[in-house]
């Protein structure tokens, strides 16, 4: 359920208007009306207002203000404050203040400072969250609520006495008996066998390394407890206002490391997704269009709300760049073109105190007569014109595997090397498919994949039987899956599948592995050459591959597996199954590998065009993003221009750090190209 309101395409952010006088308020209703905006998040950080005193209810201060937004034509999206629990709950109850691995009990004085699992702040939300829905039910400013904040950030898990106790129940609830535990978390390992569920304690700091099983199940738990303490808002908001749709912001899909977005998608009503640019990285708006397509995935294609980003720098990084004339544009349009019907932002505002004083809003703190106000305005005008947009879907052909329970369970302790990263190999690959100008998906391995030309699965190392299956079916059926290194290794309990590696994945891959040979950091070692490629090098990683059926397209020129496979391919079925056993390095490295199985698999792709010019088609409508510093002329676009409503017959020119949308049109039947 997609908010019915504002109509188009949602342009705001959060307000925090409890920070300004009343004079102040005035001026926003009506910058609010010069930008356009038409949604503001409300009420996030308002709890020691909305309720003073233990069950003494305050919305008055509130009540103006929805007033005063509604007059001005913005619609609500009014939060639960539950991110920010007042000083004299924590005070009254202390229990609720989370407790770290480490054994640190966190103080009171940032924010997100209770746990998921106290009864306290359990209780305390759903009384709070009764009062604000009884209150708000009617007004007709709310579009649609907002519960919480980011949940899972900064901290995904709490190690106090209430999480050890719904621990324990969580764990009786999953393996009901005890010996299925131990047989799970294979106990016999340094002697842990537990003979009742009070000995179980949850992962907390120890000298040495911790069972990774009990760890990776304290991932899943923890992160339950937190949709549980959602679900319980969510439930209340429902049953009150049925007609409004009810979501939470998630922190940044490709950062919310322990948060399974795939489990939080199911029970939110419209997903919503932060990103906040990584100043210094080259390219970062890569990084911004894998997070919006990971967010139009876990949403199942549907538009996504692009909750909050920023209008200039942040304030949390170690160097907090101003983005330039241009880049906020270009990161707004790039989420629209990806499946979001919002932009909005962190925040209306900059804050004059507080620990956000230096963060960028859409008004800064230098006012209206400044080069960001007047992109914030044009940027209003321009989603105006996009309102045609809303709704439509944008299609890939190619999907990305990501499990974020293989991230939670590659990413512990010793492993065969600390360069194995999830995310090091999910960025090289989508980086090389984001420069060929391929749109993709982003899928769990046990999905529906059947749709897709190709699948890759970059870091694949939790891979339960049933995910593994699904693999096997898709290629089987004429599917082109290319699969990276330290995949199939695991199931879900971090136990290893039986036989060579790996396991989960030998037969569809043709092969398996004898022995790893990680490289020494910094080591490369060279592929076998093919005619009319560049030289092509490996890193990281190294690997005996003993092909079973699976024919080499490169081995290893040197290093500890010279002469032995490091590039497979794999024909099954109807389809082919391909393996690489290293990370290509050095300039289009992966980007030719990775053509070759695009090829095979028919996905085509724009020719001759830069890589810093990005192409995204949604519904009827081509967003042409050029991040360069020189004009781009592509071919092959035909319709109207959106923003000039000029007509393009064939190509059109997109100046050097603009955008331009086209509106598709087909051709009038025998006009000439
Ligand atoms: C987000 C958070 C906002 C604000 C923002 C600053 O993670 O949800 O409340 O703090 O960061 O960039």
């Amino acid at each position: 359920m997609y908010p019915e309101r504002p109509a188009g395409l949602a342009f705001g952010g959060d307000y925090n208007p409890e920070q300004w006088p009343r004079e102040v308020l005035e001026e926003d209703a009506a910058l609010m009306r010069e930008a356009g905006v038409n949604l503001v998040s409300l009420g996030m950080f308002s709890w020691a207002l909305m309720e003073p005193a233990e069950g003494r209810y305050d919305f008055g201060w509130l009540d103006e203000i929805l007033d005063r937004l509604h007059a001005a034509g913005v619609a609500v999206d009014l939060a639960t404050p539950t991110a920010a629990p007042p000083a004299w709950f924590v005070a009254a109850h202390p229990d609720v203040l989370p407790v770290t691995r480490e054994g640190v009990r966190i103080g009171f004085g940032g924010r997100q400072s209770a746990c998921s699992s106290a009864p306290a702040f359990r209780e305390a939300t759903a009384r709070l969250v009764r009062a604000l829905g009884e209150h708000y039910r009617d007004h007709p400013a709310v579009a649609m609520w907002h519960v919480h904040n980011e949940y899972g950030a900064p901290l995904g898990e709490c190690y106090c006495e209430h999480s050890v106790a719904a621990w324990r129940g969580w764990l009786r609830a999953t393996y009901q008996d005890i010996s299925a535990l131990n047989d799970a978390w294979g106990t016999t390992f340094w002697g842990q066998t537990y003979t009742d569920w009070p000995q179980i304690d949850a992962p907390r700091f120890n000298h040495t390394v911790v069972n990774p099983a009990q760890r990776l199940d304290y991932a899943r738990f923890s992160d339950g407890q937190h949709r549980e303490h959602y679900a319980l808002q969510r439930d209340i908001l429902r049953e009150l206002t049925p007609h409004l749709p009810v979501t939470t912001n998630f922190a940044g899909t490709v950062n919310c490391k322990s948060t399974d977005l795939w489990q939080w998608a199911r029970e939110l009503d419209v997903v919503a997704n932060d990103h906040y640019l990584r100043a210094e990285q080259p390219d970062n708006h890569i990084d911004l269009a894998m997070s919006a397509d990971l967010a139009r995935s876990v949403a199942g294609g549907a538009p996504w709300m692009l909750m909050e980003h920023s209008a200039g720098a942040v304030n949390w990084q170690p160097r907090n760049l101003a983005k330039r004339p241009g880049e906020m544009r270009r990161n707004s349009l790039a989420h629209v073109a990806r499946g979001s019907d919002s932009v909005l932002f962190f925040q209306w505002r900059a804050s004059r105190f507080g620990a956000e004083k230096f963060h960028s809003g859409l008004v800064p703190h230098a006012g209206t007569d400044s080069g960001q106000w007047r992109e914030v305005v044009r940027l209003g005008a321009d989603l105006r014109r996009l309102a045609g947009v809303r709704g439509s879907r944008v299609r890939a052909e190619v999907a990305l595997v990501w499990d974020w329970e293989s991230y939670w369970a590659l990413e512990l302790d010793w492993r065969p090397s600390v360069d194995l990263s999830f995310r090091e190999r999910m960025d090289a690959f989508y980086e090389a498919l984001w420069r060929e100008h391929v749109t993709v998906d982003f899928v769990h391995p046990s999905a529906d994949i059947s749709g897709y030309r190709v699948v890759v699965a970059p870091s694949a190392y939790l891979l339960t039987e049933a995910g593994a299956k699904n693999l096997h079916r898709y290629v089987e059926a004429g599917g082109h899956l290319l699969v990276s290194y330290f995949s199939g290794i695991v199931d879900e309990h971090d136990a290893i599948h039986p036989g060579p590696h790996p396991g989960a994945l030998r037969e569809l891959l043709g092969l398996s592995v004898e022995e790893f040979h990680p490289l020494r950091q910094d080591e490369t070692v060279p592929l076998t050459a093919e005619p009319g490629t560049e030289d092509l090098r490996g890193r990281i990683w190294s690997e005996r591959v003993r092909p079973a059926g699976a024919v080499t397209v490169r081995a290893f020129a040197a290093g500890p597996d010279a002469g032995h496979p490091a590039f497979t391919r794999h024909d099954l079925g109807a389809g082919t199954a391909w393996y690489l056993s290293t990370a290509p390095t050095g300039g289009r490295a992966l980007r030719d590998l990775l053509g070759q199985v695009l090829d095979r698999a028919g996905v085509s792709r724009p020719r001759g065009l830069p890589e810093h010019l990005e192409l995204v088609r949604r519904g009827r409508h081509v967003f042409l993003i050029n991040h360069g510093d020189e004009p781009v002329t592509v071919e092959g676009v035909t319709g109207v221009s959106v923003f000039d409503g000029e007509r393009c017959d064939g190509r059109v020119t997109v100046a050097a750090g603009a955008v331009t949308v086209v509106e598709e049109t087909p051709r009038p039947e025998g006009e000439r190209a």
